[in-house]
């Protein structure tokens, strides 16, 4: 087992650190797709159905079309997906990394059988959702061991970066590149401020505007899967909404705060919850004076366009949860109760 961790401690890190190959090489088989592309460009809508991490994943891809596209792009948790409306015109996809998400698959089948074109996004060939779905796009992140999810996250979310170059007929080199060189360089950015903060936590807060809204929600998930203490991702501005009542030094929170749209506003929500005594992660650019002042501890992020900020932020997020899981004595590799693969509804 050691020689197939290849020198990592755990199968976790061993694959939050292949990302960068991972995220080129699924972005390039997406994007080989130009039918699928084709099809999801002249879609009326487009559902996407999926659990856990792949449904964060998803989240990104409907911040990223509707952006891009204009297309309205639902996205909904495949477990409730049997009690909402499935209007034909909508092109489905189902996203599953071990493509045996029961949850997922009765999704599926509902939309298949209300007469909606389906694509199925998974990392395992001749799964179950391949056989259900009209067409298949695979990640191709290799296998993932770990029962938390990283690499085939880091995969989902290329093939939608893939998917949309596609939709939107762009130029794709520079975006392998800048993502991979933004993954290696977050490989190696220091964490141990921020793990020394999470480690005491009662609860821990993500929290993020636009598409660091779902990064958050994916950072969350993490956190409390392999470390046990209690995370919680949030929209950046709903955090007034109720959590207010629960801030204090025994929730810090991790947020994500890079110039662009929502960045003063973002500031501002940082300086209300460093208010109320949270001890605060900020995570974005290494020369921005006014976040380093409002923030505890503050982890640069090379900058880059939109898709290497996303990619940078997760893996700086794996790390936090791995270290603090790690911190902890954690069973990193097979966290209690959870399972790879959920086939029962
Ligand atoms: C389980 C796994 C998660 C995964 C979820 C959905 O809960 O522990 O890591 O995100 O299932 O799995 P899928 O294979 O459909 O992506």
């Amino acid at each position: 087992e050691a020689a197939r961790k290849g020198g990592f401690a755990h199968f976790m890190l061993k694959e939050i650190f292949e990302q960068s190959d991972v995220f080129q090489q699924s972005f390039r088989l997406a994007f080989s797709h130009l039918e699928t592309s084709a099809l999801l460009r002249h879609a009326h809508g487009i559902s996407v159905i999926a659990c856990g991490t792949s449904y964060n994943a998803s989240l990104l891809f409907r911040y990223f079309v509707e952006k891009e596209c204009g297309t309205p792009v639902r996205v909904d948790l495949a477990s409730e997906y049997r009690y909402l409306s499935t209007p034909e015109d909508e092109v489905v996809i189902a996203v599953s990394q071990s493509g045996e998400t029961a949850d997922t698959l009765s999704a599926l089948k509902k939309a298949a059988a209300s007469g909606c074109p389906t694509i199925a996004i998974t990392n395992v060939q001749g799964s179950s959702i391949t056989r259900a779905a009209d067409r298949t796009i695979y990640t191709g992140a290799g296998p993932e061991i770990s029962v938390a999810a990283t690499k085939s996250y880091m995969a989902q979310v290329a093939a939608f970066v893939g998917l949309l170059a596609g939709m939107t007929c762009s130029e794709t080199s520079f975006v392998e590149c800048s993502v991979g060189q933004a993954i290696e360089e977050s490989l190696l950015t220091d964490v141990s401020e921020a793990v020394s903060l999470c480690v005491p936590a009662s609860t821990i807060f993500y929290v993020g505007r636009g598409i660091f809204y779902p990064v958050a929600l994916e950072g969350a998930l993490k956190m409390k899967e392999i470390s046990y203490i209690h995370a919680e991702g949030y929209a950046a501005g709903e955090i007034k909404h109720g959590p207010f009542a629960l801030l204090s030094e025994m929730t810090p929170a991790v947020a994500v705060c890079l110039p662009g749209d929502g960045y003063h506003s973002m500031l501002g929500n940082l300086r209300e919850m460093k208010a109320r005594g949270t001890p605060l992660i900020g995570i974005g650019y290494g020369d921005d004076i006014d976040l380093q002042d409002v923030t505890d501890v503050c982890i640069p992020i090379p900058k880059g366009d939109e898709y290497a900020q996303v990619a940078a932020v997760t893996v700086i997020m794996q790390r936090i949860a791995y270290y603090t899981a790690l911190a902890l004595g954690r069973d990193i590799d097979k966290p209690r109760n959870l399972a790879k693969s959920v086939t029962v509804e």
